[in-house]
């Protein structure tokens, strides 16, 4: 089979990793791909949001499937418009994305169906939106309805940040469209969690939990980043925990979709927070997250294909999913000043006397010459497996140790540890 993976970041590396070593794949493409990709598949020099090139290659080069990780393309349709040639393509299509795409849309189904989330009020009015902002109980959380790489949430504390926040989004229009309309929503408290699931719009399998570290530097201080680490399991949470959450969160959500038209087929992400009320949902994704598809796809035993032609085929009821019953710890190495400017062209040293025990995912690097040198904010992913998180936090940071280029940032602390 030919599949092709649009996208370039280290999720992307992850999956690719992860498809290549299905014995049913004979060729690999990514689109646009990154510096790792190219050692494992072939780059494509297309764009992931370039829907008519990326449907046009797939039809020139009779690939069999296309998993679409991002969620710009999903959002935009490319899953239908691939379809509508007739290939075979792994990631909701644009009505089923809208729960990623649209927070509004998002906010509304949990409460039509009521699944557990903070209490909400929608703004597209300025005027009516700051009229409220001077009575809301602070701390008030405050987010842009669309994509916004996973920046347009901001948790004012004062009321002077409230009213900035709410200017910034629907005045200034710093984000863009996507602040137009925006939600103003209760401040809730606790431990958080993502939960990955595969699902074919019926049946929903979660992966293990894992979780993200979404600040920049240590002790969670610093702005938002698409995420600097990841560890595998998220908060450990009870049996009675995890029943709940697939009985008022994982099946009612993919049931809900199912409800309004809006077939859910592909990964969910499901964010969550376990509150003093029980598990709450702060987000949805309509696709695996990144770092946190870098810590769970290396503990997936089961071919990712099985699961992906299930998913396709709505029989993902019948299929059975392994995991390695271990742990797993992924470390980002970006560019320093990331998530705002940075420089990049860097060479990285040290990739080739990488420990055993890890893994590299790569997010943005490109090859020059025989080297490769750093092209993204997030540059690499280290990844390492350990019998317990300790063990693999720890082995995750030998391998960073050996690895550098200039002004390399990374946290110290990815799982709790204290470097
Ligand atoms: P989101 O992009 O919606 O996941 O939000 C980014 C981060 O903001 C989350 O990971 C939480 O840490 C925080 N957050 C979002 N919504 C809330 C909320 N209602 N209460 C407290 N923290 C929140
Ligand atoms: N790690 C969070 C995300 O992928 O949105």
């Amino acid at each position: 089979m030919k599949v092709l993976i649009v996208g370039g970041g280290g999720r992307e590396h992850a999956i690719a990793w992860k498809i290549k070593q299905s014995p049913r794949v004979s060729k690999l493409y990514c689109a646009p791909g990154n510096g790792g990709t190219a050692q494992i598949a072939t780059n494509v020099a297309i764009k992931a949001t370039d829907l008519a090139a990326l449907t046009a290659f797939a039809v020139k080069e009779g690939v069999d499937l296309v998993f679409v990780a991002p969620d710009d393309p999903l959002a935009m349709g490319l899953v239908d418009e691939l379809e509508r040639v007739g290939i075979r393509a792994f990631g909701p299509g644009k009505a089923a994305s809208l729960i990623e795409s649209s927070k509004v849309f998002a906010k509304d189904l949990m409460r039509r169906y009521q699944i557990p989330t903070a209490d909400y009020v929608v703004f597209d009015d300025l005027i009516k939106a700051m009229q409220y902002i001077e009575k809301v109980q602070l701390p008030a959380v405050i987010k842009a309805d669309g994509l916004a790489l996973g920046k347009g949430v901001i948790i004012a504390r004062t009321r002077d940040e409230a009213r900035q926040a709410v200017q910034k989004m629907m005045e200034e229009a710093a984000f863009g469209a996507a602040g137009k309309r925006i939600v103003v929503e209760e401040f809730l408290t606790g431990p958080e969690l993502t939960v990955l699931a595969f699902t074919d719009g019926k049946t929903v399998r979660p992966m293990i939990s894992s979780r993200d570290h979404k600040r920049a530097f240590d002790g969670d201080q610093g702005p938002n980043t698409g995420g600097m680490g990841a560890v595998v399991p998220g908060t450990v949470c009870t049996d009675a925990e995890w029943d709940v959450m697939t009985k008022t969160i994982f099946q009612p959500t993919i049931d809900a979709m199912r409800a309004e038209g809006r077939l859910f087929r592909g990964v969910i992400y499901y964010g969550l927070m376990l509150t003093p009320k029980g598990p709450y949902v702060i987000e949805y994704n309509a696709r695996f997250g990144d770092p946190e598809a870098q810590a769970v796809l290396p503990l997936l035993e089961t071919d990712l294909m099985t699961i992906i032609d299930a998913v396709l085929d709505g029989k993902l009821d019948r299929i059975d999913i392994q995991w390695q019953d271990a742990c797993s710890c992924c470390v980002v190495m970006a560019s320093g000043g990331y998530p705002a400017a940075y420089k990049t062209g860097y060479p990285v040293f040290g990739l080739d006397t990488l420990p055993a025990d890890c893994l590299v995912f790569h997010a943005g690097t490109r090859i020059e010459g025989d080297q490769f040198v750093t092209g993204g904010g997030r540059v690499l992913g280290v990844v390492s497996l350990g019998k317990t998180l300790p063990d693999a936090i720890r082995q995750a940071y030998h391998g960073v140790a050996g690895i550098d280029f200039k002004h390399a940032h990374y946290r110290r602390d990815i799982g709790g540890a204290a470097w």
